[in-house]
């Protein structure tokens, strides 16, 4: 079957590998019809996440269909459509029960304490193979596995994988209530998507802040207030937005790969820092592999985190969801315990969310669909990977087409723009084009 693979930093690529098969009885395998890009990936291709393996097939966001079922999945049967959740959990131990899946006590082959485990990941995160490829190996299936009725097509799922359960995380974790001012720090994908997921929690405004010109657009779509780093200094506009007094919930959605602005006032104020930014990128990178203006780490490992704990209210809350790797060894503590923050922070359990979001989407109070703005086919997948990683104007979130046969297709147009909680009021220039089975 094709996969993308990971063959060394700056260097994936389209391979032909061997299909899965069944390990354990709590597998199944999936056919997957839609998979997708996500920054996460990025850092694994950039350096900013170590310890992957050569050969690691990539990827933690898919919908499929059933094919093969264990012994020990008593709920799901060939043939069955669902979405798979980016982590992978036992559901038996007492952090599972707890809904903390990504604390897992035993997914993780290297023990209670290794760490989250997830798809197409370094070895620490379990050395599972991903979900850019036709099939997939799921472990604790009957867990994992969530069903999905024909009404959420394949481009809203495929949103359910891990983008809206992460933002909806993160929403949760910045403690959003009824009437929040609400700043998200980062309009990628995860950004976008915590518009909708704050909106839904209750947030009165939503700030934005981002330093590309169409994500920022794509902000304003969904009538967040935003905010481009390149033009004003992002902690004096949240500042002035919120009458002096700053947001009263942030959401850290860049993370370790956070970039300088270019120009404007926060570059020059953050000119003086230029040493101790290069310092920690080195720190956050020790290797890396760019080819020209692709696959470059950020150059400001921290600075997301430190605009976050500026741009907060005394007493706020900070939720972070960008990835930050254990190498990252700074963050602006002691200006955080001045403001008696609340911090909070970490990888998503996203089997904890993504049954509520399918019911979410099936029922019309969330639509999804915008935040793609790109469908590719795999054979084109490196290709798009590469525009992802630019931040291409239009490359906003990108899906990949796997297999026409088994997906639901998008109906594009319908649906977008209904919900009270869509992600984007129009499609304007933003729209996808194509679909799984395009
Ligand atoms: N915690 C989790 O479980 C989890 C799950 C999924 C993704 N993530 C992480 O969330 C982060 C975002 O993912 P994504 O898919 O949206 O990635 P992305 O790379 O598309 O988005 C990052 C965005 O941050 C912007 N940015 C860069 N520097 C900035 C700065 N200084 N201030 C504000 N914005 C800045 C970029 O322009 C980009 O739009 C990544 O770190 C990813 O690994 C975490
Ligand atoms: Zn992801
Ligand atoms: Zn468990």
């Amino acid at each position: 079957m094709k996969a993308v693979v990971w063959h060394g930093l700056g260097d994936i690529r389209l391979d032909d590998v061997p299909e899965p098969t069944i390990e354990d009885r709590y597998d199944a395998i999936v056919r997957i019809t839609t998979s997708a890009i996500c920054g996460t990936d990025l850092h694994f291709v950039r350096g900013t996440m170590p310890g992957m393996k050569e050969g690691r097939i990539l990827g933690h966001e898919a919908v499929g269909v059933v094919t093969e079922v264990g012994s020990g999945v008593r709920n799901l049967r060939p043939g069955d459509r669902v979405v798979v959740p980016s982590t992978v959990a036992c559901g038996t131990c007492s952090y599972c029960r707890a809904g903390y899946y990504a604390q897992c006590d035993n997914a993780n082959p290297q023990g209670s304490r290794a760490g989250t485990v997830f798809f197409g990941g370094p070895e620490a995160a379990g050395g599972l193979d991903g979900l850019q490829a036709e099939y997939a190996r799921i472990p604790y299936a009957h867990v994992g596995l969530v069903p999905l009725p024909d009404t959420v097509d394949d481009a809203q799922a495929i949103l359910l994988s891990d983008i809206y359960p992460t933002a909806w995380f993160g929403a949760r974790l910045a403690e959003i209530g009824d009437g929040d001012t609400v700043a998200i720090v980062g309009a990628g994908p995860i950004g976008q998507a915590a518009v909708a997921c704050a909106r839904l929690q209750g947030a009165g405004r939503i700030i934005v802040v981002d330093g590309v010109s169409d994500r920022l657009d794509l902000a304003r779509d969904q009538h967040a207030e935003t905010v481009d780093f390149n033009a004003e200094d992002p902690v004096e506009a949240v500042l002035e937005l919120t009458g002096g007094i700053g947001a009263d919930r942030v959401i850290d959605a860049v993370g370790v790969d956070a970039q300088r602005p270019s120009h404007g006032p926060a570059a020059d104020a953050l000119r003086e820092q230029a040493q101790q930014f290069d310092h920690e990128k080195d720190e956050a990178a020790p290797a890396q592999n760019p080819d020209g203006d692709t696959w470059v780490p950020g150059d400001a490992p921290t600075l997301a985190a430190r605009w976050a704990v500026r741009m907060v209210a005394k007493a706020g809350t900070v939720g972070t969801v960008g990835v930050y790797p254990p190498q990252v060894q700074h963050y602006p503590f002691g200006e955080a315990f001045m403001k008696n923050l609340t911090l909070k922070l970490g990888n998503c359990n996203h089997r904890r969310y993504v049954p509520e979001l399918v019911s979410m989407v099936a029922t019309g109070r969330l639509d999804p669909t915008p935040l793609i703005t790109r469908w590719t086919g795999t054979q084109d997948a490196i290709d798009a990977y590469g525009a992802f990683d630019r931040r291409e104007t239009g490359w906003e979130k990108v899906a990949l087409g796997v297999a026409g046969d088994g997906s639901v297709a998008p109906g594009l147009g319908e649906t977008a723009g209904t919900g009270t909680a869509t992600t984007a009021g129009t499609q304007g220039g933003m729209a996808a084009a194509g679909g799984p089975s395009a």
